[in-house]
This record gives structure tokens, C-alpha cells and sequence, in this order.
């Protein structure tokens, strides 16, 4: 049975009562009765005395005497007076008529009546067989006539102390009938005041539990009850705290993995993911739900895969790099690693990807960079070598043919000068420090000027040239020497790669106000077929290089061309298709 506060409370008066009641029934009753019952013997033998007294000095033991006596003391001693002879006959009682006392027994075995004949007091309580009633009898001895000892007697009806005693129980039960009423009364108020307090305390941590911190019962008072709620409250606070510190890590490792670069990968010791940093989510094109599923199902890779086993198996940290293909094929360096166990069955697993696809295709350019320079240098050196020995044996036997040999010379070392100023050109556009020193610059004026330049060579191979870009065009903002320079080598490669009679076109418009400029240079020449085109600005890429080489082109020009550019803040690109011609065009930014 569950029992509520006011329930128990009750329960417990009820047994105090009940306890009590039970108390004065064994203690108290029978306490009162004694001490009632002391009381009247006590008064019994003061107004015996008194009898005894009063019936001292009667000269003779006739009955008639005796009996009228008896009933005159009777009344005043309030009780039945009784006198015995010595021998135990009646001699008169104030309740039994003289005609009576013939009847009336021996009293000689009253055990008060043996102990007065005797010589002593004593008194006794029972049943009357003469009045029929229960009484109290008290016996003193008396001295009749003639030296004999008889007796006096008193005795009292009883039924004043049953009614005393059935009167104290009937206030007994009255009393306790009330404390009960008072207990429940206030057993109830009790548990009133006490459940509402346990109340507000509970539905406080309710609402802690619930995770509503800032919930405080703020108890008034000393008791249990407020010590319990200042107990709430003390937790409450130093949850807070707790909770307000561990958000306050969480939050930093979340800003720290969300801004980290790398790719961080957390796996459980069943190869799930259990976390997936934004960087790895957006190498490996992971969706929202990546957490909690197979690490390998979602990122399939050979490599990875013996990374991670090894990682799971070894001690320390194991290095790799892997190769993802797809739309953005990367090279990733991994670093995985166990972890301490993240809690009591998992043994998790820590691996952290760092894009390394520039640093390699970098390491890659600067490769083929220095292999194309030695390559490059060789060429010229080896002709200009041979040239000169070709032409120490020719000079001794015809002095003539010398002239042949000084042009290739002459035309080698051209081109060792051309390769040189291109790369101490790139190597200054590439760098940090390079800063175009942009100004609003009038394209139609300045292609002119280039075109000016070029003239006699335009003219030796017949090319059909037209310049329109428009007048009135707005300026870009550009630097003016790169911007020749830019200018000089698209028109240069269009020269040099196109035939006779080709038509070449200068175009330049501004879509839309405000807006970036849009540069064209069109030919009309062989074209470049589309497989160059990707990589036609690359440094010493050539379509054709033995074609180039013969130019006097160092394969550089384009990629010059493109950081120009791209400096000045624009784009650049090609459209082309062979045999009908190239459109090389660029955009800058309106002055
Ligand atoms: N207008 C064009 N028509 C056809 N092919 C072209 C044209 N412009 C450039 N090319 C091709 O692009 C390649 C790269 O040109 P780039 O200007 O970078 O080098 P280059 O002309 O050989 O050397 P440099 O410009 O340093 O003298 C050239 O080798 C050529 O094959
Ligand atoms: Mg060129």
C-alpha cells in the first residue's frame, strides 16, 4: 500500500493514540481505582473510628440496644454499621430490622470480622450475602460489656467508585476522541505545509533535470526541507558552471575543426565515422549523414584503407598519401593514428588529411622548369658551338663562307639573349614584389602604337590588319608597359604562326558599363587544335616546338602574357579552331 505524507502522519498519531489508550488502560485505570479504592478505606476507617467511638462504654449486649444503635450511626457515618459479638453473632446492622438479625449468619469467617475479634483492622471488598450488594467493609475491634471483644464494622456501596471509574474512562475516550480529531487536523496542516514544500522542491528538480538550470527554489528557513533546497540550489549553480565550461570547450573545438583547413576524420573502433570536419566533408563530397555510417563505404580508396588498418594496428602514427579521383582529383597526405579509448569498449581512430596536390604539381612545375631551361639553353649553345667550329675549318679553305656561319651565330645568340630577358621577365612577374603600376589606359591608342611597331613586319608578310577597337572606348585600368608587352607578344605569335595574307583583328568592347573590358585578338591563320589548348599558357609550352624554335619563340611568351594579365587584375583564354584561325582574348578592369 503506498501511503502519502498526511497518510503517514495520520498513521502515526493513530498509533500514538492508540498506544496511549492502550497505556491508560493498563496504567492509568487501574491506577485510579487503586488510589479511589485508598481513599474511601482510608475515609472508611475515619468514620469507623468514629462509630467505634461513638458505641465505646454500652453496659449490656442486648440486640434490641445494640440494632438501635447501629441504625442511628448507620445514617451519620453513611454506611451500614454493623456489631459483632465475640463469638461472631450480629448483634444489630443499620440496613438489616431487628426481626431481621435472627436470620442473619454467623459473621465469624468475614475475614475484616475475624481480623477486628482478633485484635486488628483490616477491611475487604466483595458481594454482600445479607444486602446483596458489592461493598466495601472495614472492621475495627470493639470492647463490649464485660471485657469481651467484639467488633464494629462499616461498609460502603461500592458503586461510587465504578461510577468514578466508568466517569474516568468516559473522559478517557472523550479526550482521546478530541486529540484524535486534533491529530488529524493537524497532521493535515502538517502535511500540507510539508507537501508543498516537497512540492516546489521536486517540481524544481524537475526542471533541472529537464535542463532548466536557471530554476532555483531559494528556500527560507533552517530545516530539512530548506537545507534540501539549498542543496538544489547549490547543484543547479555548479552545473552551470560545469555545463557553461564544457559548452565553452565544445564550442572551441567546434570553431577550431570548422576553420581547420585539413580534413578530420574520427572513427569508431568499428570503422564508422563519429566525426567529420566541414574540410574533409567537402574533399570527399560527404553528405549530412556521413556521421555513424562505414568509413570505407563512403570513401572508397585502397590506400586509405591500408593506412587505417595500419594506423589501428601499429603504435604510432602512420603517414601516407592517397589519390582521389573524380571532378577534383587531389593528392592528400594522411596522418592517422589510434586514440586512447574514447570510452569503455570503443577504440577510436584519428586520421587528419592535408591537401598536398599545389605542393606537388609546384614540385612537378619546377621540375619541368629547370629541365626545360637546360633544355632550352642546350639547344642554341650546341649550335653556336658547332657553327663556330664549322666555321674555324671552312675559314681556312674558303674565307667567303663565313658569312653563313656569323648569321647562325649571330641568330643563336639572339635567341639565347631572347630566352634570357623572357625569364628574368617571368621570373620578375612572379614574384611577390611584382606590382603593375596601373593607370587609365586608352586602348585604341595604345594598340595603335604597338601595331606602329610592328609595321614593317606586318607589311613584309602582307597580313591583313584592322584595328577596331572603338575610339571613344572607356580606358582600362592597366599598367602601360605591361599592357604593350601584352599587346606586342599576342600580336608577335599571331605574326610568327600565321601564313601571307592572313587576317588579323583587333577587337575590344565593354559589355557592360561599368564593367570589365573585353580585348580580342583574332587571326584568321592554322589555328590551335583543341588537345593544346589547356595547357597553351603553361611556361614553355609550344604546339609545334620545332616550328617555334625555328621563330625564335621560347615557349614563354603566353604565360608572360597570362600573369600580366591576371596582375592587372583580369583573364585571359583562347578560343580557336584549326585550320580556321585563334581568337586570344583577355579582359581588365574599366579605368
Ligand atoms: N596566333 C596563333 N596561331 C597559332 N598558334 C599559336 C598562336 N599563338 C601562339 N600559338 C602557339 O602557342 C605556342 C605558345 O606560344 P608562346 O607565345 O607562349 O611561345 P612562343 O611564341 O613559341 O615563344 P615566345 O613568345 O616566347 O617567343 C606557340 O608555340 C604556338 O605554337
Ligand atoms: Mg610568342
Amino acid at each position: 500500500m503506498k501511503l502519502n505524507i498526511r497518510g503517514k502522519l495520520f498513521a502515526v498519531s493513530l498509533g500514538l493514540i492508540a498506544v496511549s489508550m492502550l497505556a491508560g488502560e493498563i496504567y492509568l485505570r487501574p491506577a485510579v481505582e487503586t488510589n479511589l479504592l485508598d481513599r474511601i478505606r482510608d475515609d472508611l476507617f475515619a468514620r469507623l473510628s468514629l462509630v467505634e467511638h461513638a458505641a465505646r462504654g454500652q453496659t449490656d449486649l442486648d440486640h434490641v440496644h445494640w440494632d438501635a444503635l447501629a441504625d442511628e450511626l448507620g445514617p451519620l457515618a453513611h454506611g451500614r454499621v454493623t456489631f459483632i459479638d465475640a463469638d461472631g453473632v450480629v448483634l444489630g446492622d443499620s440496613q438489616v430490622s431487628l426481626e431481621g438479625l435472627a436470620h442473619v449468619e454467623n459473621h465469624r469467617d468475614r475475614p475484616e470480622v475475624a481480623a477486628a475479634l482478633a485484635g486488628g483492622e483490616r477491611s475487604s471488598t466483595r458481594n454482600s450475602a445479607t444486602v446483596h450488594e458489592r461493598l466495601m467493609y472495614a472492621a475495627v475491634p470493639l470492647a463490649l460489656p464485660g471485657g469481651v471483644r467484639g467488633a464494629a464494622r462499616l461498609a460502603v456501596p461500592l458503586d461510587e467508585v465504578d461510577a468514578a471509574v466508568s466517569r474516568l474512562r468516559h473522559i478517557l475516550w472523550a479526550s482521546l476522541g478530541l486529540v484524535l480529531i486534533v491529530a488529524v487536523v493537524l497532521s493535515s496542516v502538517a502535511a500540507q505545509m510539508l507537501s508543498r514544500a516537497l512540492g516546489r522542491m521536486t517540481e524544481a528538480a524537475r526542471r533541472m533535470a529537464a535542463g532548466d538550470l536557471a530554476v532555483r527554489t531559494r528556500p527560507a528557513g533552517t530545516d530539512e526541507i530548506a537545507d534540501l533546497g539549498r542543496a538544489l540550489d547549490a547543484m543547479a549553480g555548479n552545473l552551470t558552471t560545469t555545463l557553461t565550461a564544457l559548452r565553452t570547450e565544445r564550442d572551441l573545438l567546434e570553431v577550431i575543426l570548422e576553420s581547420m583547413q585539413e580534413g578530420v576524420l574520427v572513427l569508431d573502433q568499428d570503422n564508422r565515422m563519429l566525426l567529420v570536419n566541414p574540410a574533409l566533408r567537402a574533399t570527399f563530397s560527404l553528405g549530412p549523414d556521413a556521421e555513424g555510417r562505414a568509413a570505407l563505404e563512403l570513401i572508397r580508396n585502397a590506400e586509405l584503407q591500408s593506412i587505417l588498418e595500419r594506423a589501428r594496428k601499429g603504435a604510432g602514427a602512420i603517414t601516407g598519401e592517397i589519390e582521389i579521383t573524380g571532378p577534383k582529383p587531389r593528392r592528400l597526405l594522411v596522418h592517422a593514428a589510434s586514440l586512447p579509448p574514447l570510452n569503455a569498449r570503443s577504440q577510436g581512430l584519428l586520421a587528419v588529411f592535408v591537401d598536398v596536390s599545389e605542393i606537388r604539381r609546384l614540385e612537378t612545375l619546377r621540375k619541368d622548369f629547370v629541365a626545360n631551361v637546360s633544355h632550352e639553353l642546350r639547344t642554341p649553345i650546341t649550335a653556336v658551338r658547332s657553327a663556330v667550329d664549322t666555321l674555324r675549318l671552312t675559314l681556312e679553305r674558303d674565307p667567303t663562307a663565313s658569312d653563313r656561319f656569323v648569321d647562325i651565330i649571330d641568330r643563336n645568340a639572339q635567341r639565347l639573349g631572347a630566352l634570357v630577358e623572357d625569364l628574368l621577365d617571368l621570373s620578375r612577374i612572379e614574384s611577390k614584389e611584382y606590382r603593375p603600376d596601373v593607370t587609365p589606359v586608352s586602348l585604341r591608342a595604345l594598340s595603335e602604337q604597338v601595331l606602329s611597331l610592328l609595321r614593317p613586319r606586318i607589311e613584309e608578310k602582307t597580313f591583313d590588319v584592322g584595328n577596331e577597337i572603338p575610339v571613344d572606348l572607356p580606358a582600362a585600368r592597366a599598367d602601360r608597359k605591361a599592357l604593350e608587352q601584352v599587346f606586342t607578344n599576342l600580336l608577335d605569335n599571331a605574326i610568327k604562326y600565321c601564313g601571307s595574307g592572313t587576317r588579323i583583328r583587333l577587337r575590344a568592347q565593354q559589355v557592360t558599363p561599368g564593367n570589365a573590358l573585353r580585348v580580342e585578338i583574332a587571326d584568321s591563320g592554322p589555328g590551335i587544335e583543341p588537345r593544346h589548348l589547356p595547357r597553351l599558357f603553361e611556361r614553355f609550352y609550344r604546339v609545334d616546338s620545332g616550328r617555334s624554335r625555328e621563330m625564335g619563340g621560347t615557349g614563354l611568351g603566353l604565360s608572360i602574357v597570362k600573369h600580366l594579365v591576371e596582375a592587372m587584375g583580369g583573364t585571359i583564354g583562347v578560343d580557336s579552331t584549326p585550320g580556321r584561325g585563334a581568337t586570344f582574348w583577355f579582359t581588365l578592369p574599366p579605368g
